[in-house]
């Protein structure tokens, strides 16, 4: 084991579950990036056998280690959830706080606010910037409801003019989405919402570029990372966002309801805490103020930590080239499918891990449902309209035989 990895271990706070010893030893012992290697990361997983789990853009199994690190918590608090003993917690907090600011490119640790999910995230920057009537919100027609329903419903309150750009299914380049995105600034534009990685058919928006675009227009840039936040190596820093949020149960692999929001901290003072309670105070550091919930559920803040350990032990880098991998054997063996359409980019630098395709003069949700039915394919649809297709999102836990398996089953299908 080399001596990152061993001082890795050693930073992890607090005694080792048996689970994160025994894969400990059986990465070290495996050649990073092999097949072999990638065996050994899907055995971390309890998913059931002869189930191919094809939607970590919906939900992401949790590993043995993390899962083993969550129960260790949840039985330590509910054998003693005296004052005392919780108090460790608070130090959870902080060094998740920590670990996730490292995580995301080395953001300042007061940057970030631990919530519990992308729409968490999304909402507390809808409902906490100042704005008047007539001010103009910029929003893309594939952003997730938490990003649009949302705006949606504040500009009722305050008559704000929603600006919504069209997505080209799929895109022929990044140019394409800059321009859709950048046709909906006006003078009055105040801010801009844009998704990362599209759940919708999978198109990757070119974030430094739209970046640049909000600075010019000083618009405040929100940045939807549901769909990259543990699939991409993020660099905040280098994407000209002002927020940033992401869920921890998705691509992150960690507990449910849990999620992060991070706000560069120039922006701190313009934006107003949407739940404040116990444990508020007025000198609040950072994005500290925007995640005072009242009483959290703190072993779910150690199980999310444990996932920042897990997925840093295998490093964002490989985690991301992994994707793609798997990802591009999988659109390779489905486009040669007689009638299917992919509606997601072929080319990685305009896509991600989701994976969306539409077979021709077949009925979707029939697919959808024989699919896991007599296959045991788990996957997400959508039933109708321009998105309309299958969507397979695979990840780490996956293997190269599982995507040629899908592919086979689809063009028996087709
Ligand atoms: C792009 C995008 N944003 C936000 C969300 C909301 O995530 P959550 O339900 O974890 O808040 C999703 C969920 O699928 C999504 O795909």
């Amino acid at each position: 084991m080399d001596a990152s990895r061993r001082s890795f271990f050693r930073n992890l706070a607090g005694a080792l579950p048996a689970s994160w010893l025994a894969m400990q030893s059986k990465l070290a012992a495996a050649t990073a990036g092999t097949e072999d290697y990638w065996r050994v990361v899907k055995k971390q997983f309890p998913l059931s056998e002869g189930l191919i789990y094809l939607n970590a853009a919906n939900v992401c199994p949790a590993s043995r280690p993390v899962l083993d690190r969550h129960q260790e918590f949840m039985r330590d608090f509910q054998m003693d959830p005296s004052f005392q003993n919780r108090l460790k917690y608070d130090k959870h907090q902080e060094s998740l706080r920590a670990k996730l600011a490292k995580h995301l490119g080395g953001v300042d640790v007061d940057e970030i606010a631990i919530t519990r999910n992308t729409s968490e995230g999304a909402n507390i920057v809808v409902n906490g910037i100042d704005l008047k009537a007539g001010d103009e919100i910029a929003i893309t027609t594939h952003n997730h409801p938490s990003s649009n329903d949302s705006w949606k419903v504040r500009a009722r309150r305050d008559k704000l003019v929603i600006k919504e750009a069209p997505v080209p299914i799929p895109p022929r380049s990044k140019q394409e989405l800059l321009d859709s995105v950048a046709a909906q600034i006006t003078p009055k534009t105040r801010v801009l919402i844009v998704t990362h990685l599209t759940s919708t058919t999978g198109n990757r928006y070119p974030i430094k570029e739209i970046g640049e675009l909000a600075r010019k227009h000083n618009l405040w840039f929100h940045l939807d990372g549901a769909q990259t936040f543990g699939a991409f190596d993020i660099k905040l820093r280098d994407y000209g966002c002002d927020s940033f949020a992401g869920s921890a149960h998705k691509w992150f692999m960690g507990p449910l309801e849990a999620g992060v929001l991070w706000v560069r901290k120039e922006r701190h003072p313009e934006l107003w805490p949407s739940i404040v309670t116990a444990g508020w105070a007025d000198n609040l550091k950072g994005a500290r103020k925007f995640e005072v919930y009242g009483q959290r559920d703190n072993p779910r803040i150690v199980a999310f930590e444990a996932a920042v350990d897990f997925i840093d032990m295998i490093g964002m880098p490989a985690v991301e080239a992994r994707l793609q991998q798997l990802s591009t054997r999988l659109k390779e063996q489905l486009v040669s499918v007689p009638g299917v359409k992919m509606k997601t980019p072929m080319d990685w630098k305009l896509s991600g891990g989701v994976v969306k395709f539409q077979v021709a003069g077949k009925n979707t949700t029939e697919l959808y449902n024989a699919l896991y039915a007599n296959h045991r394919v788990a996957l997400a649809q959508t039933p109708s309209g321009e998105s309309e297709g299958l969507r397979f999102s695979p990840h780490i836990y996956n293997s190269m035989e599982e995507m040629d398996q899908a592919a086979r089953i689809i063009r028996g299908m087709a």
